[in-house]
Parts: structure tokens; sequence; C-alpha cells
């Protein structure tokens, strides 16, 4: 921004102030190929009012410019190209870096709003899907990126521990399943006695019937329902945990569907009195015609509320306890027309945080082109991907670097780092199909690749020894550390881009970026020859270290010191 700014003055003041710098400043532009300048202006928008050719007047404004605080300014065509002067430039930036550290490239936009982040919320009794893999990492990534842009995210695992389904699961538990199985491998096993379930059903169809009558005991209260279904949930609850310890993720609240339970009544009061509620079929219905949506079921004809009744519920008591400045969801975007039905109908019933209600939706995952689901039996059990991951990084590790002390910690930071990369540096929308050779894969686009970069960078630092950077000159103008800077300039636009966004890619992105140019670097540069810039070179290693490894903290990937 800063160089933004300077240029923009520099343009106000021979333009005569014809233009305001804040005028000028949302027209520069950052020409992609560095022949064009750093930065540059285009000059079209101003021929209307001077009535001149374009080309006339960006050679006008060269000739006027003064251009003492740049390398060097050019016209070409109708553009004002700056070309900055990189020794005070590197000096800028490198000094920014070092003296805020961590802290680079945090901002306070978001003024410590809170933001509730539906996120994960996998389904009580199931096994973690790849696709909540993705709610999980977006979900914790994002949390991460709105942090570091000032606000307070809240991370809320909405778990699915409510629904007929557990009806279903009674019935096939005491028909087929037995304690000492379950205690064992509970997901495994409980799995197996849905599928089965699903199966059986389509020949004795009277089954329906009594998996209906064993919810509507549990939703009484029945103390054998109810005692099952506790359990389930417990054993369910301890699977998933070992699964977010190892792709280190937390959450602030597990306040899952069940929860709501007692509030539901009061949802149903409050659309009853705001008139919204009708009766179709004898069931009750929001309409949403309004918003050219289908008509919002809240209670089925028996009475037996359904999914959106608890979000309904949910997002009240969001609103009520957090106050949030964003409300988000971070689910499959096969749920996105369910999200519009949703807020419409918290912005009929005028919850003051529904128009800040957001769906952030992302693509689905495939295994070789077909959908997962759990009731076929085609499920990737995440547990299985993340081991195979940490085995195949240990093997690397064991062949390139046998004498690493923690090879186990380092084995398992790389391990799971590729699937948690491999996920994030899709824009979040498209689909993936899932091909775990792909995704483990530790060279070119992948975690791995940009945490070696890292750990590269580490080791140099290692060699030079303490350095106070402080008392450093940064001065540096070659070509291969000039690109290094630019993109470590880059790096709080990035930031912000990616929360406007939502989006972590955008991070994911930027730090293969920055690893390729640190190489590259490297490559070209012998870092570690004593002579007058060494020290300036260790201030830009020591500077992409830390914002690779920021940057790698933002999307929820470890940053190994040696691997
Ligand atoms: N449990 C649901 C599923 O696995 C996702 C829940 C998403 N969150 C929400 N508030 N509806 O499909």
């Amino acid at each position: 921004m800063e160089n933004k700014e300077l240029v923009a003055n520099a343009l106000s003041k021979a333009l005569d102030n014809e233009l305001s710098v804040e005028d000028i400043l949302p027209k520069i532009e950052r020409p992609k190929d560095s022949k064009m300048g750093d930065l540059a202006f285009p000059t079209f928008i101003l021929a209307k009012k001077f009535r001149k050719a374009p080309q006339q007047i960006a050679a006008d404004v060269v000739e006027k410019i003064d251009q003492s605080s740049f390398d060097h300014v050019e016209a070409a065509g109708p553009y004002v190209n700056f070309f900055l002067d990189k020794s005070n430039f590197s000096e800028d930036v490198l000094s920014a870096v070092l003296d805020q550290k961590e802290n680079y490239g945090q901002n306070e936009d978001g003024k410590g709003g809170n933001v509730t982040i539906d996120m994960s919320s996998p389904n009580i009794a199931k096994p973690i899907s790849m696709g909540h893999l993705r709610s999980t990492v977006i979900g914790n990534s994002v949390a991460e990126i709105l942090r570091k842009n000032g606000y307070n995210p809240i991370k809320d695992n909405h778990l699915g521990d409510w629904g007929t389904q557990f009806g279903k699961l009674i019935t096939a538990y005491l028909m087929w399943g037995n304690e000492e199985d379950v205690k064992k491998d509970p997901i495994n096993n409980l799995v197996k006695y849905y599928v089965k379930f699903h199966k059986i059903d389509k020949e004795q169809p009277e089954l329906d019937d009594v998996a209906r009558d064993w919810f509507r005991k549990l939703e009484n209260g029945d103390e054998q329902a109810t005692k099952l279904w506790k359990w389930f949930r417990e054993v369910s609850l301890e699977a998933f945990g070992e699964i977010y310890d190892k792709l280190g993720i937390t959450f602030d609240t597990y306040n899952g569907e069940a929860f709501y339970n007692d509030k539901l009544q009061d949802v149903v009061d409050s659309l009853q009195e705001k008139g919204l509620l009708s009766k179709s079929q004898g069931a009750t219905i929001v309409d949403l015609q309004k918003y050219d949506l289908n008509p919002a079921l809240i209670l089925k004809s028996d009475g037996a509320s359904l999914y959106i009744t608890r979000d309904i519920a949910t997002a009240i008591y969001r609103d009520q306890t957090y106050h949030p400045a964003m409300n988000l969801y971070v689910v499959g975007s096969e749920q996105t027309y369910y999200f519009k039905q949703l807020k419409a109908v918290l912005m009929e019933m005028g919850v003051p945080s529904a128009k800040n209600l957001h769906h952030i939706p992302f693509g689905l995952i495939t295994v070789n082109g077909k959908k997962l689901s759990t009731r076929s039996g085609r499920i990737i059990l995440l547990d299985e991907v993340l081991n195979e991951s940490i085995a195949i990084a240990k093997k690397q590790i064991a062949e390139k670097n046998p004498d690493l002390p923690n090879k186990e910690e380092v084995a398992k930071e790389v391990g799971v780092g590729a699937i948690v990369f491999g996920d994030l540096k899709n824009e979040k929308i498209n689909n993936i199909d899932f091909n775990l050779e792909d995704q483990l894969r530790f060279e070119g686009e992948t975690g791995p690749y940009v945490q070696y970069a890292r750990a590269r960078a580490e080791s140099i630092l290692r060699k030079a020894g303490d350095i106070d950077f402080s008392n450093v000159d940064k001065k540096l103008n070659d070509a291969e550390s000039w690109n290094v800077i630019k993109l470590l300039n880059d790096f709080p636009a990035r930031v912000k881009m990616a929360c406007d966004e939502f989006e972590p890619s955008v991070i994911a992105k930027y730090s293969l970026r920055l690893a390729k140019s640190f190489n590259k670097y490297y490559a070209h540069t012998k870092i570690l020859d004593d002579d007058e810039q060494r020290d300036a070179r260790l201030a830009l290693v020591k500077s992409v270290s830390i914002v690779l490894k920021e940057s790698l903290r933002l999307l929820g990937v470890k940053a190994p010191d040696e691997m």
C-alpha cells in the first residue's frame, strides 16, 4: 500500500491535483509482466477530462512527474509505468516483516466482531467422510484468516446427533448388534448395522415402522432409547476426536442438533406469532414464494421436527448468544438451496444476523468419479487416508534424511499437511476427484513442497548463527531477490482477499508462489557468501521463513524446522 500511495501522490502532483490521491489509488494496477513496471496507471480514464489522447497524457505525465522516489517512470502507450526503487523497497518490506514477525499481515478490519463458523458437523454413528474433512479444514482455515483480519471466530461443530436415522440405528442395533463389537470398533460396526438396515428394509418395509417408533420413543425420553443414543454419541465423539487431534483442529463448541431439542417449541411459537406458518397436506410449513423458493417444512404431519427446525433454533441461539457480525456455514454445495431457505425463514422472522448469514459452499469429493455415501457403503475412511499419508511421509524421511531428530512428529506434520494443503489449494467450490496418489505427491504444488522450502530457509539460518536483524542494512536490488520481496510485500493484501472471499486457496496459492520464488533465489544466489550483502540476504531468508510459516498456519498446516 505504501508504494501505491507513493505513486498516487506523485501522480496527483503531476496532474496539478486534478485528481486526488483517493481517486487515483483504486486505479493503480499491478502489471503481470514486470517489464511493464511494478505499478502502472492507465491514462485513458483521463482522455475525456483532458480532451487528449491517452498516449499524449502518459507522455506529459512522465515529463512532469517527480521521479526521485522511483527507480524510474516510463510512458508505454496509454499507461504510466512505475519502476520502484529496489533498494528502498527491500529495506521497507524486510523491515516490516522482521519487526512484526508472525503479526505481519495482521489487520483490524473485523474490529473484534464475533463470527460463528458452523464447521465439520459430522453425523453420529457414521464415519467422518471426506466431505466433512473439507468442512473441517476449510472452516478451520477460514477461522484463522478471519482472526488475522481482526475478527473473533467461534468454531461450532454442529454434530448431526438427532433425527429419524437414530430410530433406524437403534432398531438395527437391537436386531444384530452386540456391545463387545461396538466397544472394539464403534463407527465401523454401527455403520455396518445401518447399511444392513437399509439393505433389508427394502424387502421388509415394516422395519421402517419399527424405526419410526424407536425415534418417537427417543424424542419422548424413553430410558432404553436415550441410553443407547447417548452411548452411540459418546463412542462416535471419541472416534472423531482422534481425527481432530491428528489434524490439530479444535472447536469452541460442540452444540449438536440435539442441543436444540428444548428450543424447538419456541421456534414454532415464534413462527406462529409472526403469522408465518401454514398447513400443507397435514405438515406445517413456511411459505417462501416471495423468495422464489419452495416452502420450508417445519413440522411433519406427525409433529416431528426436521433438520431445518433445528437449524432455525441454532441460528437464533447464535444470534442471541454471540451477536455475530457474520454467521457462516461451511457445508457442501449440495446444501446450497437449503441454506437459501434457512436464510429466508430467518429474514422473515427478523433475526438480526440473518442478513449476515453466509453459506460457504464447497465441491463434492468423488472417488474415481463416484459420489460417496454412507448408505451405499462407498466411503473413504478419513483416518485411513491420514494414516497412509503419514506412512508415506515416514518412508520419504527414512530415505532422504534418516538422521532427522523427532522423525515421527515430522512425518505426522508432513503427512497430514499434504492432505490438508491438497484440499485447500483448490478453489473450494471445485469438485475434487480424490486420488490418494495425487494428494500424496511430495513435489509440485503440494504442502510438503512449501514446508520443504521453509525448512530449507531455516537450515540456512541455523548455519548463519544468531543475527540481530534490526541493525542490518536490508537493501537488495538483484532480480531474484526482487521477485521474492514483491511477493513478501503482497502478503497483507492476500490476507484481506482470502477473508473477503472466504477462500483459503488464496493463501495456499500465494505460499506456493513464495516457495517457488524462494527456491529460485536459493538456486541462483550464494546466500552465505561472506560479503557486505550477506546479512541483507539472510534478512530476506528469515522474512521468507516467517511468511511461509504464517501462511501455512493460516491453512492449518504445521511447518517443521527440519525435514
Ligand atoms: N450433519 C450435516 C451433514 O453431514 C451437516 C450439518 C451442517 N450444518 C448445519 N447447521 N446444517 O450433512
